[in-house]
């Protein structure tokens, strides 16, 4: 052997092998010192005995993750180290203290994939420590009041009690909450909770660290204003702090029958839970939003949440639209969102026999926030020539004024009959998909029956003149579009828009409505 190879063959065999021999951890250990290495099954306990750190594997997960969980509920998991960098096999990896005095995670090939990355320790002997609160400390080894680092300061998607959330005022730096991908993968997912990015005492939910999605409201000295409950929950205390530096929150629990915890669930909601000691039961008592429908893209594109009772949430794909996975989409994962079945031809095909683009409407529906008005256009007309005309746009809505939607949608939400703020959403679509099935027909889903639908969008704007001729007769508009939406429920009106009757002449034989009910 020459010396290289001898090198590497003492860094990579020998050496963690002398670690192997040497140090195995003693069981019911609470810290780890220099040394002292954890691996496969090998876990450290707090002195309690409430909380356990070791190598867990999610669900059926194949993968590693060192973690720190309830010892009596190891299922409800408080803390992942390498949430990102998981590892395929715990017998090989290794969780030690360094020579340098930091905490690091090394994978069968010895490579590090995940370390508390302090430099300068001033000590050159440190001690990882588990607590009860379920804080993993590493202290320094000459003096063991000196914290260099603990798992608290970097929260996964778990606040405990005692543990801070807040913004540090010096460098800007947060503290989040950050959802798993999923129950299998602890992997930063795209919602978290965090103190206001602008700067206002109150907690905001985010999604993609872009858009706010809920609000705690402002700190009110006890609680935070939208949750007004909070002032009431005994065995929970909250605290905003403003130091020098820093503002965070904190809670205690003052209950010793049972054990809180707040998660950021992959789902999107912020969760408080507890665990009841005697029963072994968990259950969560509280969450926000209290709706998963106003979960930022909860649905994802293309799709829209209905709620038919106050917890529950599901996603439909919109009419003309199909899941991007029907594999995931029957089983509840919504993230594919759905896909258009048909191209749009966005008024590319002029020839006379060429099925045009329409639009089926959508009743009583929140629409989505990231319309753009258009200012300049003051009729439903206009509206929706501006957006069967635009490939891009994928829906409109009149109220007053012009809003349409460009590229994905997202954020639909049903709304039940006597709620307030919703309104109707025209959705741009291929002839071929504005049929509606007979079953949703029945259900009286989109409203709008065969016939009506067949006859939106497929003409007055085919046919420029009328169009014009509706100009003219503008105060008609209104009562024109009730009765192409609304079915022919006011034949007064009809009658009073016959002026402008080429409205109603169609293209096609099957579109024209039956005269015994037009007249
Ligand atoms: C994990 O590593 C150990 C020790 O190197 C080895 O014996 C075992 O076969 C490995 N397991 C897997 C699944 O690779
Ligand atoms: C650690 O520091 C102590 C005192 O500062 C010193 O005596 C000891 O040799 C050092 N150990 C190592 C491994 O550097
Ligand atoms: C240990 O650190 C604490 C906090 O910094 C300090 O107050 C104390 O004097 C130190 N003790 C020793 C023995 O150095
Ligand atoms: C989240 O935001 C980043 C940019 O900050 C962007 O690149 C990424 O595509 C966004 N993720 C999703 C799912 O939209
Ligand atoms: C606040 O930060 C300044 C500058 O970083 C530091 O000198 C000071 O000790 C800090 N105060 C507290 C209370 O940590
Ligand atoms: C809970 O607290 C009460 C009073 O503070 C004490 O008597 C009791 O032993 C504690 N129970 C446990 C399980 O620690
Ligand atoms: C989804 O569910 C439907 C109805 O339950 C079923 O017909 C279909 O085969 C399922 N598709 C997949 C990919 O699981
Ligand atoms: C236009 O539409 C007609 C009738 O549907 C069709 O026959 C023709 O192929 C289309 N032309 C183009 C360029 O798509
Ligand atoms: C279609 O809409 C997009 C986005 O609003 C806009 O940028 C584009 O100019 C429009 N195209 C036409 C032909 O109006």
């Amino acid at each position: 052997m020459d010396t290289k190879i001898r090198s590497w063959f003492f860094l990579y065999v020998l050496l963690p092998l002398l670690f192997f021999s040497k140090s195995h951890l003693s069981t019911a250990a609470e810290i780890l010192s220099l040394g002292q290495v954890l691996s496969g099954d090998q876990t450290i306990s707090s002195k309690g005995g409430i909380f356990e750190l070791g190598f867990f594997t999610p669900g059926n997960s194949k993968n590693y993750y060192i973690g720190i969980w309830y010892k009596q509920f190891p299922e409800y998991v408080v803390w992942v180290a390498n949430r990102e960098t998981p590892l395929s096999n715990k017998t090989s990896s290794v969780l030690r203290v360094n020579q340098d005095g930091n905490l690091v995670l090394l994978n069968q090939l010895n490579r590090m994939v995940w370390s508390t990355t302090i430099s300068l320790i001033a000590s050159n002997s440190t001690a990882a420590e588990l607590l009860d609160t379920g804080n993993l400390v590493l202290r320094d080894g000459s003096n063991s009041s000196v914290v260099i680092w603990q798992s608290f300061d970097y929260p996964t998607d778990t606040w405990l009690p005692k543990g801070q959330l807040g913004r540090n005022k010096i460098t800007g730096e947060r503290q989040r909450l950050t959802s798993w991908k999923n129950s299998e993968d602890p992997a930063p997912g795209v919602f978290s909770l965090e103190l206001d990015p602008s700067g206002i005492n109150q907690f905001v939910l985010m999604w993609n660290r872009s858009k706010i999605y809920g609000q705690s409201g402002v700190w009110k000295g006890q609680y935070f204003s939208s949750i007004p409950g909070m002032a009431a929950d005994q065995p929970n205390k909250m605290f905003l702090v403003e130091t020098q530096n820093k503002t965070y929150a904190i809670y205690e629990f003052l209950d010793n029958t049972s054990m809180t915890r707040g998660v950021m669930d992959p789902l999107g909601q912020i969760q408080l839970c507890t665990l009841l000691l005697s029963s072994q039961t968990s259950s969560c008592f509280w969450s926000m939003p209290t709706s998963r429908c106003e979960i930022y893209s909860y649905c994802s594109s293309f799709a829209i949440c209905t709620q038919p009772q106050s917890t529950l949430a599901s996603c439909s794909c919109l009419h003309g639209f199909e899941p991007g996975s029907q594999k995931d989409w029957n089983s509840s994962i919504w993230s594919g969102g759905c896909k258009r079945r048909t191209p749009l031809q966005c008024g590319g095909n002029t020839s006379v026999d060429a099925e045009k683009d329409g639009f089926f409407v959508m009743r009583n529906v929140l629409l989505p926030g990231n319309q753009r008005s258009l200012m300049t256009v003051r009729s439903t007309k206009e509206c929706e020539l501006y957006c069967l005309n635009n490939c891009s746009c994928t829906a409109y809505a009149y109220d007053s004024s012009c809003s349409v939607w460009n590229g994905d949608l997202i954020n639909l939400k049903q709304m039940l009959d006597g709620n307030v703020g919703g309104g109707d959403l025209y959705l741009h679509l291929a002839a071929i998909d504005l049929q509606v099935p007979l079953s949703e027909k029945n259900k009286g889903m989109g409203s709008l029956g065969k016939r009506n639908l067949e006859r939106l969008g497929q003409e007055e704007f085919a046919f420029f003149p009328c169009w014009a001729a509706e100009k003219i007769v503008e105060d008609e508009v209104l009562s024109l579009l009730d009765c192409r939406l609304d079915g022919i429920t006011n034949f007064e009106d009809l009658r009073r828009a016959s002026r402008v009757a080429c409205w109603c002449i169609q293209y096609s034989e099957n579109d024209r409505p039956s005269i015994e009910l037009v007249v």
